[in-house]
């Protein structure tokens, strides 16, 4: 347990730019996946203990900790763009994907290669667990571990596909590769159509606000593609959460001219899919343009929100979320906690009328780890 105060740090958006047009949702991303073997919505919960403990209306809780049996929301968008990718490109056939990832997409991209009967490379930065990389195995992928953080992994990644001909299959954009990672971020959008249906079906009142978790940031570009899509008429606030020690795109936010910033932070967070330096290129345009608010905090949330999931004390249901896949939630529980955000807690119009909508990203990507952290007394 640190001694020292947790960090917690935020920006309110200076960029934003209601007009940036958004790329369109494709109409082909629902109806993909709901033709893929294993595809079922996954859950949608509504936790009224929890909102009550926070002084809040209601959080609702998309739970990705199961999707295609996989453990994260990931496989959304591999499957996704590799099946734009075939539209495209036609069908692979001797093709080696390969990927950088910190665990989930790395897995997710494994996973599709396999049924799509290819070979999948995955380089994975240091520091991934051993649980993680086994994991990525078990999909029949070579696992290449880098000496470096993960951009350096993503790097490598780069340089080994040009080497050997194989086909990156990135969800991070950088110059000169843009193509596949937004059909990512195109295919995460189904889990907040999922959500809208579910809202409409179970009675639940629409969301005021959104905390996503964020790495590299393909996940807030989807939900970015779904909720300022053209005409839709109810618009949550967006807000992004990330570790204090990979706050890539508060900083991108918090800089002069809201240029992306590169390599940042020591990327060593127990949040492991959120260790990421450099926005990516695109999805941070979208971001910057439409997304109110920037979060960072510190690991001791994560720890907090996974065990509050894992075992609520008031009726609501238990959630197996692994530490990025508690993330959201963590960011919200900060912001309920440490006076310094008082003020942003009053700007997002946190109050007893607000109904939050967060996602838990992930279930137990580590198993030890998650018994770990769920061992520590609260
Ligand atoms: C569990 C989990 N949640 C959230 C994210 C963040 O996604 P993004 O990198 O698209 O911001 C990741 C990324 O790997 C992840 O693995």
């Amino acid at each position: 347990m640190p001694r020292t105060a947790p960090k917690v740090r935020s920006e309110f958006n200076r960029f934003l730019n209601n007009d940036a047009v958004v790329p369109p949702v494709p109409g082909d991303a629902v109806p993909f996946h709901k033709g893929l073997p294993g595809y079922k919505p996954t859950p949608l919960y509504s936790l009224p203990g929890l909102a009550e403990e926070f002084g809040l209306g209601d959080i609702l809780l998309k739970d990705e900790s199961n999707r295609f049996g996989l453990k994260a929301f990931k496989a959304l968008g591999a499957s996704y763009a590799l099946h734009r990718w075939m539209k495209t490109y036609g069908n692979p056939s001797g093709v080696t994907f390969c990927t950088a990832t910190d665990g989930n997409h790395g897995r997710a991209v494994a996973w599709t290669a396999r049924a799509l009967g290819q070979k999948a490379v995955v380089f994975v930065p240091r520091g991934t667990t051993e649980a993680r990389i086994a994991a990525i195995r078990e999909e029949g992928a070579r696992v290449e571990p880098v000496q470096g953080r993960y951009d350096d992994a993503v790097r490598r990644a780069a340089g080994e596909a040009v080497k050997n001909r194989w086909q990156v299959v990135s969800d991070t954009s950088y110059p000169g590769y843009t193509e596949i990672p937004a059909w990512i971020a195109a295919g995460y959008t189904t889990l907040f159509a999922e959500v809208d249906a579910q809202v409409k079906e179970q009675k639940l009142a629409q969301p005021d606000i959104v905390f996503l978790q964020s790495g590299v940031g393909a996940l807030a570009y989807a939900a970015v593609m779904h909720y300022r899509a053209a005409g839709r008429k109810h618009r949550p606030a967006l807000a992004v959460v990330e570790p204090v020690a990979a706050d890539c795109l508060l900083a991108s936010a918090a800089s002069e001219d809201g240029a992306p910033v590169t390599d940042h932070g020591p990327q060593d967070s127990i949040m492991a899919g959120l260790n990421c330096g450099t926005p990516s290129l695109e999805a941070w345009e979208h971001i910057k343009a439409h997304c109110e608010y920037f979060l960072s905090i510190d690991d001791i949330f994560a720890e907090e929100a996974m065990r509050a999931l894992a075992a609520p004390e008031s009726g609501d249901p238990s959630i197996k979320a692994g530490e990025s896949g508690a993330a959201g939630l963590a960011g919200l529980f900060a912001l309920c906690r440490k006076p310094e955000l008082e003020e942003d807690r009053e700007d997002l119009g946190l109050d007893e009328s607000a109904t939050v909508l967060v996602i838990n990203t992930e279930g137990d990507t580590d198993p030890g780890s998650y018994q770990r952290v769920l061992g520590e007394s609260r």
